[in-house]
């Protein structure tokens, strides 16, 4: 390929940074090579406060791994209770503001006192260590607080997208077992109320195991509550106190479950433990988002993806930063919500997503020209392959030319942030993550796990553990063994293909497995088929990712209808608000396409990878040999041409 620009970070930057050039880089991650335990176990000394040491940094069972396992610590400690003692104390640790327009400026010890006050309300009314939570709630202070407090006593919590129906909270409470949801009446999107409490009154009618709804008052709107099951939180808070200690917990003790879309139409509870998880998240808000302690951080993602727990919540908090939660849309009232969000508050570090950076070049340079965005230094972006032009965008218009772009490569199972940049040490290419973080050890190989070489393509693979990896899939071990480790012998397989150039940069490509990826949000095909299929016309369906301008990929559905007399154009609308209702709004088809039949194998299988053919290059060149029916492609083809 043609050589691609490359970008020298300034000696302004390297001259300040955690980690200053190439030399240094290179050395740290050799030292980790070299011996990752001795590594891993200086980090986690230096990073994380501990209530008792560990005899060994790794256990590892293939696939089983267990980091600095007898060691205790807590998470809410690290993130609270140890900044205490230091000048952080009065520190701002979370600043936020609501869509509406409020402000909540909570330093580290107004923090602790609410998650303290909270911990000892949910102590008193019995929940222990291994209990299990839902969360549900919009982008305000007390999803962290609930969290904190959650982590405070070992209770395992599952953050679940305030975005998802109550379809999928309800196959989320089940799964986990919860005893306890934590919500609010509901958040402001838009300018408008969105409910939450609805979504949870029905999706716990059926759930027995429920026994209690802590409700935040958010919005203030009319909200019914269940007497007995249902209680206000500052309601409960009037008999909470102010003496409730963390409790030392396992470095292996759960911290939470994240559940995540797999190829399957069953979601995948994601396991994160403590203490290993704890070490990574916090090195890497140091190491990639070069922290510094005057810093403003600024994540605009949301709390219920894995991005907002590591990077908005765990990671900054532990490392004693100032992070920013902004609750609402980046369009409201105006498009330049997030540009005067940066001014007035002189954010430092800002990092989100392609699809967010696509949408706002779409809306013209005026909007972030208008304000004074100097106060910036660092930029980052995660979710998907930010393309070169949507990079160079982001480099020149808001970066002005003056602020690295840290392209993050990781995944809800990684846990951390794993292919990256390091800002005061690495040359920058756009579009790629360069290179791997010292301990993190990846390649890319064949089927039969041989290293392709050098800018060929192949699969993304982990060679060997890292504290922040996923222990195991919530309830189905077997189901973890199964997708992550027996692709290739031996190594973690990400689901991802990938190419690294001549220099050892590189190139992630996207998935090769079932799942879409919409707007940075992980969605699986077969998961809206399933929902599909629900619906009472439909007989078949096929879900392929199409490509998009902004959101980079967009949910595209072949559907094969029962006899009947439907119109088209109607039940498209229906069909796409219908998987909206079973899975989430950000699950909406762009597209419907009815077809009389779907391309199937000789064996039956629908061939999801012609579909993706026809909707990507329109037509179909790949082999069609194993087709049963090959009329079907044809009509499928020029039905496209038609449009
Ligand atoms: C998948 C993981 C990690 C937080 C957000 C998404 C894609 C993620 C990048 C990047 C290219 C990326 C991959 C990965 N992805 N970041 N910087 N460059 N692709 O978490 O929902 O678990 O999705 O997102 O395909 O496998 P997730």
């Amino acid at each position: 390929m043609s050589n691609p620009a490359v970008y020298v970070p300034s000696e302004e930057f390297v001259s300040k940074a955690h980690v200053r050039g190439i030399q240094a880089y290179r050395d740290l991650y050799r030292r980790a090579e070299e011996n990752p335990e001795e590594f891993w176990g200086e980090v986690a000394e230096r990073e994380i406060h501990w209530f008792e040491k560990w005899s060994r940094v790794l256990e590892w069972n293939l696939p089983f791994a267990k980091w600095f396992a007898g060691a205790k610590t807590n998470v809410s400690f690290n993130c609270l209770d140890r900044h205490l003692a230091t000048p952080r104390k009065n520190k701002v640790a979370i600043l936020w503001e609501g869509e509406p327009g409020e402000q909540r400026f909570l330093t580290y010890q107004e923090l602790h006192r609410l998650v303290v006050r909270f911990a000892s309300a949910l102590k008193s009314r019995g929940y222990k260590t291994g209990d299990r939570a839902i969360i549900y709630m919009p982008m305000i202070p007390d999803l962290p607080i609930a969290m904190l407090a959650c982590s405070r006593l070992g209770i395992i919590h599952s953050v679940v997208f305030g975005g998802f129906s109550a379809e999928a909270l309800k196959a989320r409470v089940l799964d986990l077992g919860a005893t306890l949801v934590i919500t609010a009446d509901g958040g402001f999107r838009r300018g408008r109320e969105v409910k939450l409490k609805p979504a949870v009154d029905e999706a716990i009618s059926e759930c027995p195991s429920v026994r209690d709804v802590i409700v935040h008052r958010r919005t203030g709107g009319d909200t019914p509550m269940q007497a007995g099951r249902d209680h206000w939180w500052h309601q409960i808070d009037e008999s909470a106190t102010e003496d409730c200690p963390a409790v030392p917990l396992d470095s292996e003790h759960p911290l939470y479950v994240l559940y995540t879309s797999g190829t399957t139409g069953k979601p995948k509870g994601i396991l994160h433990t403590t203490g290993g998880y704890l070490t990574e998240v916090t090195a890497t808000m140091k190491w990639v988002f070069d922290l510094r302690e005057e810093d403003t951080y600024w994540c605009s993602a949301d709390i219920g993806w894995v991005t907002g727990h590591s990077y908005i919540v765990y990671g900054p908090l532990s490392a004693g930063a100032t992070t920013v939660m902004y609750e609402g849309s980046p369009d409201y009232p105006q498009f330049d919500r997030w540009w005067r969000i940066i001014e007035e508050y002189r954010v430092n570090v800002f990092y989100t997503s392609p699809t967010a950076i696509r949408a706002l070049i779409r809306q013209g340079d005026h909007w972030p020209n208008a304000h004074d965005l100097s106060s910036l230094r660092l930029l980052g972006s995660v979710g998907e392959p930010i393309n070169p032009a949507a990079w160079e965008w982001y480099y020149r218009v808001v970066g002005k030319g003056r602020c690295p772009i840290v392209d993050t490569w990781w995944q809800t199972e990684t846990g951390a942030i794993m292919i990256s940049p390091l800002p005061g040490a690495i040359p920058l290419k756009p579009g790629s993550g360069t290179v791997p973080l010292p301990g993190i050890s990846p390649d890319i190989v064949d089927l039969q796990g041989q290293p392709v070489g050098t800018d060929k393509e192949g699969y993304l693979i982990i060679r060997r553990p890292w504290p922040s990896m996923i222990r195991t899939i919530w309830g189905d071990p077997e189901r973890f063994k199964e997708q992550y480790w027996s692709r290739v012998p031996g190594a973690y397989f990400t689901g991802d293909a990938a190419r690294r150039d001549a220099d050892g940069y590189y190139w992630v490509l996207g998935r090769v497995d079932d799942v879409m990826n919409v707007s940075g949000h992980r969605l699986s095909t077969m998961e809206v088929e399933s929902a599909l299929v629900r619906h009472p016309a439909v007989a078949e369906a096929a879900v392929v990712g199409k490509p998009h301008e902004i959101t980079g990929q967009a949910v595209c559905c072949f559907v094969t209808l029962k006899k009947g007399d439907w119109s088209h154009d109607e039940l498209g609308r229906e069909l796409r608000q219908w998987v909206a209702h079973e899975i989430g709004s950000f699950a909406r088809p762009e597209e419907i396409r009815f077809s009389d039949a779907l391309p199937k194998t000789r064996s039956g299988k629908i061939m999801r990878r012609l579909l993706r053919e026809i909707v990507t290059t329109h037509s179909v060149s790949g082999d069609v040999t194993t087709l049963e029916d090959l009329s079907v492609v044809t009509r499928l083809a020029s039905q496209q041409e038609e449009e």
